[in-house]
């Protein structure tokens, strides 16, 4: 098992490249499966999750070109089974988008229920079949697998209301409704960059998807999607971790490739905790050399505070002058690592969905372990700004969504 050895207590200073992002690219992938034609993907980052999702398509029959370490070229004219690969299909979470697009292109699919990160808390699908029966698809669960199988020859477009706010029911419906017969409408629909990319890709493909980005996508069904080709987005939440570690051990550091506007919520909220960030058309100059400031979090679907930042923004106020609180709204329970973290000397209470930080002068490096990507991501910000050394496993939840994340920091 890989460790991470880190000499902790140093500033950080220098630039650091944002990849493509990781929730946008384990969507745009399975999506590709719905065309028959040559898709070619571009900005991908070289992380765990792409490269699982890619051996999955290949599977199932999709043919796939590596063009560079970022590209691919994915041809799904001739893929003959709708059955994943039971073994591959569970090591990821994002394995259930493949139902979406296996039943909005054949109208049927079978995936082996997810796994993926659990950081505490259940993580249902019942949005997703809710979504999917709309549409006239059966979904039954047994033998572990997911079996979803539209009782027509085409799915029909449907009205469908989300009463939680889910990304994955908001990606999944928008793909099985894409060759739909007829118009979808999904209400109270997630509004995260990466929804924007795959309606973006699917668009780009000879998809009909207006509203992605707002609560109300509508999707008009169309017979077939052709080739063509798409760049993803950069990582809001990679891009938001290596601010955090600035904040965290001090320093300046440059942030290349990021579309502002997704940060703003991130930045916004470090601003507040007294760390300097100026604007520029793709870069973020982010700058913390005196004292940090205590501040209060409320995790919230985007444009709110990123839940998937939480981990790391609470270490952040682990080291700010003042009592801070963090309330996690999204998820059941997202406090794992705050037990590490006590180990580095962190002086947190976690009661239920809010955690009391009191912040301490200095964590002292320790021997820690992640337990999930975001925590692991969190455990790597405390080991930067702690003194003295920390020993870091389990960092392959970390390399699930950071590409070169060692190499970067360096
Ligand atoms: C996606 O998970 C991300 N994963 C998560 O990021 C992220 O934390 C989450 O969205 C919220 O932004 C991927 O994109 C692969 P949800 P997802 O459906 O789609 C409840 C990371 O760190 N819910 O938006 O699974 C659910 O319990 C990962 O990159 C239902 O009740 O999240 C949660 O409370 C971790 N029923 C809330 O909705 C459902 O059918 C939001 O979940 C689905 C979800």
């Amino acid at each position: 098992m890989t460790k991470y050895i880190v000499q902790g207590g140093k500033p950080l200073f220098g630039e650091v490249e944002i990849s493509g992002a990781k929730n946008a690219a384990v969507a745009i992938i399975p999506a590709a499966l719905m065309v028959d034609g040559v898709c070619r993907i571009e900005n991908l980052p070289q992380i765990s999750d792409v490269t699982m999702s890619l051996k999955i398509l290949e599977n199932l029959g999709a043919q796939i070109r590596v063009v560079n370490r970022h590209t691919v070229e994915i041809d799904s004219t001739c893929i003959r089974s709708t059955r994943t690969d039971y073994e591959l299909a569970r090591k990821i979470r994002a394995s259930y988008y493949l139902i979406g697009a296996l039943l909005g292109r054949f109208g049927h699919g079978e995936v082996a229920m997810p796994g993926g990160c659990n950081f505490g808390g259940v993580r249902p699908i019942d949005l997703h079949v809710k979504g999917f029966t709309s549409l006239g698809a059966k979904v039954t669960v047994e033998g572990g697998f997911i079996r979803a199988a539209a009782d027509r020859p085409r799915l029909k477009g449907a009205n469908i209301y989300l009463d939680v706010v889910s990304v994955g029911a908001t990606m999944n419906i928008m793909m099985a409704a894409a060759m739909a017969e007829g118009n979808t409408v999904i209400e109270n629909a997630a509004r995260e960059p990466h929804i924007v990319d795959l309606a973006n890709f699917l668009n780009s493909m000879g998809a009909n998807i207006r509203g992605a980005g707002t609560d109300t996508i509508k999707i008009r069904g169309v017979d077939r999607l052709r080739g063509g080709s798409y760049a993803i987005i950069p990582d809001q939440i990679e891009a938001g971790t290596y601010m955090a570690a600035a904040a965290a051990a001090g320093g300046q550091i440059l942030v290349k490739n990021i579309i502002p506007k997704h940060m703003d919520c991130i930045t916004a909220k470090l601003q507040e905790c007294g760390v300097e960030v100026e604007e520029h058309e793709d870069t973020l100059l982010v700058r913390r050399n005196g004292p940090l400031r205590r501040a209060n979090i409320k995790t919230l679907p985007y444009p709110g505070f990123p839940t998937d930042m939480q981990p790391q923004i609470t270490t952040v106020l682990s080291l700010a002058q003042g009592i801070s609180l963090v309330t996690e709204s999204v998820w059941s329970s997202r406090y794992r690592y705050v037990d590490e973290l006590r180990r580095m000397g962190a002086s947190i209470q976690v009661d239920d969905k809010t955690a009391v930080v009191e912040g301490v002068d200095h964590l002292v490096g320790a021997p820690i372990q992640a337990s999930d990507l975001r925590a692991g991501a969190a455990l790597v910000i405390a080991a930067l700004a702690a003194r003295g050394q920390s020993e870091i496993s389990c960092v392959h939840y970390i390399e699930r969504g950071y590409e070169n994340l060692v190499e970067k920091l360096r």
